[in-house]
């Protein structure tokens, strides 16, 4: 098989195959946390690091004005054609979600899946509170899901994942490849094995991802006193079920509420 090694986000037809069919969950979370903990309706929504507009193009189908940002700018065409397909507005524009501004706030945001860890400094990190902060109204939140580092018991670093449509078939997988643990940098490689009739593909990545314990992301979200935590979820995604963080807690929902 072909091998490349390459930016995964550079092939969002792929990556959207592999993660765009998996929404319900995390769409009825969010509409319920928006309910619970957002004080007055939420209309507008912001996704930053939205990439293939997932859970941005349901947002819009589900009649909020929702609008996304990310740092890849094939990711944000598949977006906003997405949206256009559809006949929704291309609300999706390339930025870099520790330096943007929006011209009017929105209610809520939300960033699953790890994306937030992308941030490899904690200068970046607080600089993407800061925007954040502009970009949401008092009264408002941000959800943010991700896996944190766990102080005792196991942790999950090995996932795998397969689709289909038609006569593309996927299969990927991601494992660890090295941590640094005082650096708080983990790589993970990531590769997408896509079978297609004009040929197959291998394609290699390294995702670099900052890690966080509890302590470390309770420290950091301090510097930006416009963020409290108002609560915590798990990826069962229930809304009923706010979770107690202790020193197993890995995958986890912040409910951060803009002051
Ligand atoms: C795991 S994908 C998640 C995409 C989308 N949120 C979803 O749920 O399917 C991570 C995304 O983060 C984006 N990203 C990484 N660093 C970024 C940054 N500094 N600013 C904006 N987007 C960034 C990548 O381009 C990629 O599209």
């Amino acid at each position: 098989m072909k091998t490349v090694e390459d930016n995964i986000y550079d092939y969002p037809v792929y990556y959207d195959l592999i993660f765009g069919s998996d929404w319900t969950a995390e769409y009825r979370f969010l509409e319920a946390a928006f309910k619970k903990h957002v004080d007055g309706k939420t209309k507008r929504v912001l996704e930053p690091a939205c990439g293939t507009g997932r859970l941005l193009y349901r947002m819009t189908k589900g009649g909020y004005t929702a609008a996304g940002l990310d740092l890849n700018a094939k990711a944000i065409d598949y977006c906003n054609a997405r949206l256009r397909k559809h006949g929704m507005k291309e609300t999706a524009w390339v930025a870099n979600m520790c330096d943007f501004t929006v011209k009017k706030p929105f209610d809520a945001a939300f960033n699953t899946i790890n994306s937030f860890r992308h941030l490899s400094t904690e200068k970046d990190t607080v600089a993407h509170f800061r925007a954040m902060a502009q970009a949401i109204r008092p009264g408002g939140i941000y959800a943010l899901g991700f896996h944190l580092t766990p102080l005792e018991g196991p942790q999950t670093d090995h996932e795998s994942w397969s689709a289909r449509r038609g006569n593309l078939l996927i299969n990927t997988r991601m494992w660890p490849r090295d941590k640094d643990t005082k650096a708080r940098i983990e790589r993970y490689n990531l590769r997408f094995d896509v079978y297609r009739p004009t040929g197959s593909i291998r394609i290699d990545d390294c995702l670099v991802l900052r890690s966080y314990t509890h302590k470390q992301f309770a420290s950091m979200i301090k510097k930006v006193p416009e963020w409290r935590i108002e609560e915590a979820y798990d990826f069962s995604y229930n809304i009923d079920e706010p979770i107690e963080i202790d020193a197993e807690t890995e995958d986890i929902v912040y409910i951060l509420k803009r002051q």
